[in-house]
């Protein structure tokens, strides 16, 4: 898919994994990327290596630094944002009873405040787009409960409710806002996971791929496809909708 040319995109937690994947796509499909990850060297060093990006810190449970981004991405582009792609993330794994509260707190802060205070900073900007889009990355285990995964998993379920609501609230001012709900993604994100709650990763990563119907994990590449559609013309009437991404998974037991 091409046709972003003259384009701004803004995408968190880009530093790694789906969101740098998702950035250097969007740049190759000719738009301006602005680059964004609490990890400033990684998200500078994915810029880098694009024509036209600016790479920042950014940590998403803050609102200081959601609206320092978009102002930035505004002076970067010269024009308003038109996508904003709220990715960054962090998992948790673990049996609920010996988890620290810090770190439940933690998943909260970014997954669900860090979602919020990025669709506020960006939406002050997308509703001054013409063809703006407002996509964050969800979840399969936003799509169904999963044990040892309870608090990953209510922080992904918020984002339903979060997507639809606004889908509702700024559909009238011109803003689609849509999610894409991943299944097990071949990123550093999904093998950390997997250790927490496995001895042998590799083991669990085939027990993972023997479940999925099409019999292979999602690759990022497929997430940076998903994410230019819904970006895209071609998504024009899609709005408060979750794009399952997740080669079945969630379709039911096999
Ligand atoms: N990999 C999977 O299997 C999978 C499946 C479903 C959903 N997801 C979701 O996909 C998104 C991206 O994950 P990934 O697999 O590419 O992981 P990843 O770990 O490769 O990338 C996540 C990035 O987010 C950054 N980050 C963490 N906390 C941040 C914060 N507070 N502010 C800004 N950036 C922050 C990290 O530094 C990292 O660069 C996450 O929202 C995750 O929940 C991943």
């Amino acid at each position: 898919m091409s046709g972003f040319t003259g384009w701004g995109v803004v995408v968190t937690g880009a530093g790694s994994g789906m969101g740098a994947v998702a950035a250097r796509r969007f740049a190759q499909a000719g738009a301006r990327v602005v680059v964004s990850d609490i990890e400033e060297a990684a998200a500078q060093a994915v810029a880098r290596g694009l024509p036209a990006a600016i790479g920042m810190r950014c940590d998403v449970s803050m609102p200081s630094d959601c609206a320092a981004l978009v102002g930035a991405a505004e002076r970067f582009l010269g024009a308003p944002v038109d996508v904003f792609l709220a990715n960054a993330g962090l998992s948790y794994a673990g049996d609920f009873l010996q988890a620290d509260p810090g770190e439940l707190r933690r998943v909260i802060d970014v997954n669900v405040s860090g979602s919020i205070f990025s669709a506020q900073a960006a939406l002050r900007s997308l509703v001054k787009s013409p063809r703006a889009s407002l996509i964050f990355t969800g979840s399969v285990s936003g799509l169904m409960g999963r044990a040892q995964r309870s608090v990953y998993t209510a922080s992904k379920h918020a984002l339903g409710g979060l997507v639809k609501s606004l889908a509702l609230e700024f559909g009238p001012r011109g803003v689609r806002v849509n999610a894409i709900a991943p299944g097990p993604t071949d990123t550093p994100f999904l093998r950390a996971h997997l250790a927490k709650v496995n001895d042998d990763v590799g083991t669990a990563v085939a027990g993972l791929v023997g479940g999925l119907p099409l019999g292979r994990l999602v690759q990022p590449e497929d997430f940076a496809e998903a994410a230019l559609f819904l970006a895209s013309p071609a998504a024009g009437a899609i709005t408060g909708h979750t794009l399952a991404l997740d080669c079945g998974s969630a379709a039911g037991r096999m």
